[in-house]
């Protein structure tokens, strides 16, 4: 399975946007994160889909937008109008939660959903067809620059497990973190996608670098 680097826009300098989004695709990224948060579900307030649209005009990679909102189901809409290809909403503030993810496929956009360290993989078992990417979040959602909490290797093993027992394709992804140093082991585990914010742009030696260093990490394995 091809892996995937998705550099987290939230830790990029946002005042050259458009320059950091061309370094990071010239680096080699495959997809572009950009974290909405709404200062309800999580403390933080970030993004919303101007910001999509804006990433939009730069870049022709996908974007991937990880909700962090409340009620998100509120704006799907707006987002798949930005040219948002990927769409996760937390399990956590969903309902109704299978028929988020069919609206989210409906309107075009690959589903994804993603659950906080503290919530069981099992959650994900009713609904392995209904979203194409799981992200198994490795911090708690609503900052950048925190630490890889070190249990959830089990976790991210553990869902392997669950999708291949119910013959899902859907992939998994990791988020919070992930550097050189956390990378291999979440690979070893079963996760293929990986978001970093830090160690990309804020890595001392450019975008590109921080892109390499995480390509380095998974070296020998297929990418
Ligand atoms: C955290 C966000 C992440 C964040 C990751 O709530 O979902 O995408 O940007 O940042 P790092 O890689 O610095 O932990
Ligand atoms: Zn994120």
């Amino acid at each position: 399975m091809s892996i995937i680097i998705a550099p987290s826009i939230l830790a990029s300098d946002l005042s050259q946007l458009d320059d950091q989004v061309r370094q990071a695709e010239d680096g080699g990224a495959n997809w572009i994160h950009v974290d909405v948060m709404d200062g309800s579900f999580v403390p933080n307030i970030t993004f919303g889909p101007v910001v999509v649209e804006a990433v939009r005009r730069v870049t022709d990679l996908p974007i991937d937008v990880h909700l962090m909102i409340v009620e998100p189901e509120r704006h799907l809409r707006a987002f798949a109008n930005a040219g948002t290809n990927h769409l996760t909403v937390h399990y956590e503030t969903c309902p109704h939660i299978q028929r988020t993810l069919q609206s989210i496929r409906e309107m075009g956009m690959s589903p994804g959903i993603v659950i906080n360290p503290g919530t069981p993989v099992n959650t994900l078992s009713e609904l392995t067809h209904d979203f194409d990417n799981a992200l198994i979040m490795t911090v708690n959602p609503g900052f950048g620059g925190q630490s890889f909490i070190e249990t959830m290797y089990d976790k991210i093993r553990r869902t392997k497990a669950l999708l291949d027992h119910t013959g899902s394709n859907a992939t998994i992804q990791v988020d919070g973190g992930i550097s050189s140093e956390t990378v291999k082991g979440c690979y070893e585990a079963g996760a293929t996608n990986f978001i970093a914010g830090s160690s990309i742009f804020k890595h001392k030696d450019g975008i590109a670098a921080g892109i390499h260093a995480l390509r380095d990490a998974l070296a020998g394995n297929d990418h």
